[in-house]
């Protein structure tokens, strides 16, 4: 079933275009989004006093991407929550919340405890789950299914750039109420018809990221600075690197870089910044300044032709991609992290698909 790859990991990240389009198949029309699992619940999502995200590892990344462009264009508060720190605190959860799981298999023992403590409390429970039948799927009031085909690798890598279309789109159908945001929604439904298109684009970068990876084969540590939109491309680029490539790796939000980080900058440790256009552009810009002036070894994601912008001295490495609509950019620039590991995995003589001590799903607490 691996076709012409010779990894299930592999298989998945390049199969990232046509998943992305099953993803929105039927549930894109010309400006406007139909989730057949939500449209009769919208009224109360939009009524809700706050949204919860909860979900665990590459899941609640995906939440911690989509959560900008929901409080954009729903106005609502939107509260993040790792399943187990939520279970560990018994956080407070009431009537007028509604609570979103987030789980590709849907099977997560956290996010299911979690989701029955929410029911307890009366929330409107909804699912994102790219499992049928799945028991999230059956236990939420409602939900959608990401519709991503079957993912085998341990490490998710379609499912988590599904997951993000999904949010974005649930975002779109809770917004679509509002006058004030019809043209920036418009924009986004465009830009999502030519996402796949875009992601085709992204994985060229397959045989640069490749070289990349034999640049950091011997390293210790890995830093990811990202923030706005892509501080979620940072956590969950540095989760696959860590996974599977078995390589210590941190993501960081950019905007903490002066309270810590900034100590261990020196000429060996790389960090890879990501710098992509969006409203947070010029101050990364300036980390970057920082970190330059430290003698740090950078690696820089930016847009198509940004290079002097990002990069005036030539001499840090740069990856480049396509530029989309801000809220799809961390579909966009997870790919070439995803590359990154997949190849550091291979070349240190990893197990890609079926990492040390992982499972693909965690069915015990
Ligand atoms: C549904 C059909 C799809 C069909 C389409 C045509 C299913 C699974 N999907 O897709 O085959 O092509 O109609 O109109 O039969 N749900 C939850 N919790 C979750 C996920 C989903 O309760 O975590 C519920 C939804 O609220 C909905 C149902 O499951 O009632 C199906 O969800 P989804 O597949 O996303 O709905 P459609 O896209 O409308
Ligand atoms: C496991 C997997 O830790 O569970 C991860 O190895 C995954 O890839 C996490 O992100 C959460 O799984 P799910 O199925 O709830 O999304």
């Amino acid at each position: 079933k691996k076709g012409n790859y010779d990894h299930f990991m592999q298989k998945e990240i390049h199969e990232q275009p046509h998943s992305l389009t099953t993803t929105m198949r039927g549930r894109l029309r010309d400006n406007d989004v139909v989730l057949g699992g939500l449209k009769v619940h919208l009224k109360t999502i939009r009524h809700s006093r706050r949204i919860i995200f909860i979900g665990c590892g590459t899941s609640y990344n995906a939440a911690l991407a989509a959560r900008p462009f929901l409080e954009e264009l729903s106005g609502i508060p939107v509260a993040m929550e790792l399943a187990s720190d939520l279970l560990d605190r018994q956080g407070p959860i009431y009537r007028e919340d509604t609570a979103v799981f987030v789980s590709q298999s849907g099977e997560t023992a956290d996010t299911l405890l979690a989701l029955e403590y929410a029911l307890e409390n009366g929330a409107l429970c909804v699912g994102i789950t790219n499992t049928v039948g799945s028991t999230l799927a059956r236990k939420t009031h409602c939900g959608v299914h990401i519709n991503a085909g079957c993912e085998i690798g341990v490490a998710s890598t379609k499912a988590y750039t599904s997951q993000i279309v999904v949010m974005v789109m649930v975002a779109l159908a809770i917004g679509a109420d509002k006058i004030s945001t019809q043209s920036k929604r418009d924009a986004i439904i465009n830009a999502l018809h030519d996402l796949p298109n875009q992601v085709s684009e992204v994985l060229k970068l397959d045989s640069e990221m490749k070289d990349l990876a034999e640049s950091l084969i011997e390293t210790q540590s890995l830093l990811v600075f990202g923030r706005g939109y892509n501080y979620a491309t940072a956590l969950e680029g540095a989760l696959k690197v860590k996974e599977v490539a078995l390589m210590h790796s941190e993501g960081m939000l950019a905007g903490e870089m002066k309270h810590g980080p900034l100590a261990l900058v020196d000429e060996t440790l790389p960090i890879i910044v990501i710098a992509t256009r969006d409203a947070c552009f010029s101050k990364q810009q300036s980390v970057i300044q920082q970190l330059h002036a430290r003698k740090g070894r950078l690696i820089v994601m930016c847009s198509n032709g940004d290079v002097s912008s990002v990069c005036p001295s030539g001499s840090c490495r740069v990856i480049e991609v396509p530029q989309v609509a801000d809220c799809l950019q961390p579909v966009i620039n997870i790919v070439p992290l995803q590359l990154l590991a997949y190849h550091l995995t291979v070349l240190r003589g990893y197990d890609v698909d079926q990492p040390r001590n992982l499972a693909k799903s965690v069915t015990t607490q």
